[in-house]
């Protein structure tokens, strides 16, 4: 449908969806339900939590006792796997497929819903005979393989917690990750497939596991074939452990608390060190069933692809607990969307006949570069959704996707959330009117707000902290080991609101437009890091006395880093230390957090008390005002 047309009361550049998508959707009245949950949220959640399996109900849906510490379903017993995995089992979905995977290089592989079932009792046994159980935390670093999927819900249903660590990341990331979580098992591959190329994920591990040596056991699953170091009593390949007599195929699932921890994922703050996000069995698995389930309005025939990695939360959220949670079926990809041609994505949509692709900003920069003509050589006449997650879209790249890969059918749900909130907070659903570059309006159950320095509520087009008035069942119950840092980092600043870290506006409709972060954390290509981190691997170099990271504007990465150097007294700088340092950042965190460009200076500029002033940095590079210098030392 075109745009802007008057009379329905919305005002700016607005596409509507069409009568056939409106008469398919769950919901048609979202002022209704939304009012409803907003009034009783304790009734609207127990409702959507009975549509899930306990094996014992909750005494208590919310318990408020000890803001922020939110408690949700106490007293439930319960495990999300069986959700997942062992409700589909009694069912005809036993014999649907769970997941179609594709391999870079172009092999492929699918699972039903009973054969991801008994990988994953296979492996919970392999791991249970090993000692892990409840309590532990079980550190996973994989390529986007099936095993990733299947290593994870072994965890889960023994109730052992998982931090995936993304295979992206790189040796000190990994380190700091399996210290901070102290993990006595690592799961990782020989290597994954990249662009053409082998990523060397054992070798990464084993720097890894020299620095931090709380790993006792580390499993290998061998994806590329090549040589690897294989350290005796220490390293074992995964298919070796899984074609042992104990990797059988009756498991059964552990029994948790809903408030029990399911996993962790390390995600970048404003200070130091990554936080370990803790999410937990009963209330996560409400809310990524509810929200995956109102959103992308998932049906049995589907063929969904969330186009992330499990290693970020959304594919913990979108690729491996929500779908199955729905019993849906999956595509996964292992590699990178422009190989070896620009249309490797446009291709699998065809050939697999993808019905709704949900991914980021940055993807669909990068694919729009290469031009119409690859994605126009293809059928793409099976999508009916489209997604878009990680930072605010473009217009210019919302046309593009809902015009050239869309058709101008399939309504681009814009989802606004974070690892914290454990599932789509702000995003519209099918019937939504859409605003290009607007996440719409807050899901069922959330209280969102745009508000000034004070907590007060801001008048409509003006700019604000983004904030969430009311506990969520989805929501973060704490950074592990660090409650205090919980409290101090989300729930400070407004007393009792949560603090996104983002600034947005509204609109006089209503609509949310996130404009981006408001404190030390870059989006760079959709993931998240923090300038602190770019700047500790800057400085762990040693030629390097002081570093300063900023985020600049990118036209494809949405933000790239700029780093900003003094050398020790007696280095002389140079291209190739430039260089150097460039390198040695994607050696320590990873090939993302490589900077974009390093220059060197003889000073940063920083407050009395000594804290680096990187919006002054960041004001300069874009030649725009310094604003309030008053605080500046130098
Ligand atoms: C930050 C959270 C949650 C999935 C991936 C990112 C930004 C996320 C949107 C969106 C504008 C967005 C925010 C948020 N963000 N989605 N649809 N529109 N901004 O998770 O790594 O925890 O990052 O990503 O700045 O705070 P994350």
């Amino acid at each position: 449908m075109t745009a802007n047309e008057s009379g329905r009361g919305l005002t700016g550049e607005v596409y509507y969806p069409s009568e056939e998508i409106v008469s398919q959707a769950t919901v048609k009245d979202y002022e209704t339900l939304y009012r409803r949950s907003i009034q009783d949220p304790q009734g609207f959640w127990a409702e959507r939590a009975e549509e899930l399996e306990w094996f014992s109900k909750w005494e208590t849906v919310l318990d408020e006792s000890n803001p922020p510490f939110y408690k949700w379903f106490v007293g439930g017993k319960v495990n999300i796997v069986h959700n997942a995995l062992d409700r589909h089992a009694k069912t005809w979905r036993k014999n649907k497929l769970a997941l179609i995977w594709e391999g870079e290089p172009g092999d492929s592989r699918t699972y039903s819903y009973h054969a991801l079932n008994r990988e994953v009792c296979k492996f919970a046994n392999v791991l249970r005979s090993m000692g892990v159980k409840k309590g532990d935390i079980v550190t996973i670093y994989l390529p986007r393989i099936p095993e990733q999927i299947i290593a994870m819900l072994a965890c889960a249903k023994i109730g052992a917690a998982h931090s995936v660590v993304y295979g992206g990341f790189s040796v000190e990331a990994l380190a700091e990750r399996i210290e901070d979580a102290q993990s006595r098992v690592l799961i990782t591959a020989d290597g994954g497939w990249l662009r053409g190329k082998i990523v060397p994920l054992k070798e990464t591990a084993d720097e890894a596991m020299a620095r931090q040596p709380t790993i006792e056991t580390c499993i290998v699953v061998k994806r590329t074939g090549q040589e690897v170091y294989m350290e005796a009593g220490r390293d074992y390949w995964f298919h070796d452990l899984m074609s042992l007599p104990i990797a059988n195929q009756a498991c059964a699932t552990e029994v948790v608390d809903a408030e029990d921890p399911l996993f962790i994922l390390y995600t970048s703050g404003t200070t130091g060190r990554p936080k370990g996000v803790v999410h937990t069995h009963g209330g996560y698995m409400v809310y990524v069933y509810t929200t995956l389930k109102y959103v992308f309005d998932l049906r049995d025939e589907d063929r969904w692809w969330c186009a992330a990695d499990p290693g970020w939360i959304t594919g913990h959220s979108y690729i491996v607990y929500g779908p199955l949670m729905l019993g849906a079926t999956s595509f996964m990809y292992e590699g990178a969307p422009n190989y070896p041609y620009p249309n490797r994505w446009w291709r699998m949509i065809e050939n697999y006949a993808i019905t709704v692709l949900y991914t980021a900003p940055t993807a669909i920069r990068g694919l729009m570069r290469y031009g119409d003509a690859w994605p126009n050589r293809h059928d793409l006449s099976s999508l009916r959704l489209l997604g878009s997650v990680g930072e605010p879209i473009n217009p210019e790249a919302w046309r593009w996707y809902y015009t050239v890969i869309g058709k101008e059918r399939c309504p681009i749900m814009d989802t606004w959330w974070q690892t914290e909130t454990g599932g789509f907070m702000i995003s519209p659903l099918p019937i939504t009117p859409l605003k290009p570059g607007s996440a719409t309006r807050p899901l069922f159950g959330i209280e969102a707000d745009v508000v000034d320095e004070h907590g007060n509520s801001v008048a409509p087009g003006e700019e604000g902290y983004l904030v969430i008035k009311k506990p969520w069942p989805g929501m973060m119950r704490t950074i592990l080991k660090d409650p205090e840092r919980y409290k101090e980092q989300y729930w400070a600043k407004f007393g009792n609101m949560y603090q996104t870290g983002d600034s947005a506006r509204k609109d006089q409709d209503g609509y949310f437009w996130i404009i981006g972060r408001m404190d030390d954390v870059i989006k760079v290509s959709g993931y998240r890091l923090g300038t602190a981190e770019v700047e500790s691997a800057l400085v762990s170099h040693p030629t390097v006395a002081e570093a300063a990271a900023i985020g600049l504007p990118h036209e494809i990465k949405g933000n790239a880093i700029h780093a900003y150097v003094i050398l020790k007294a007696g280095v002389e700088k140079s291209e190739k230390l430039a260089e150097e340092l460039r390198n040695h950042v994607a050696h320590e965190i990873g090939p993302i957090a490589r900077p974009e460009q390093i220059t060197f200076v003889e000073s940063l500029p920083k407050t009395r008390s000594g804290k680096i002033m990187r919006r002054v940095l960041k004001a300069r590079a874009l030649g725009l005002p310094e604003g309030d210098l008053t605080t500046l030392e130098e």
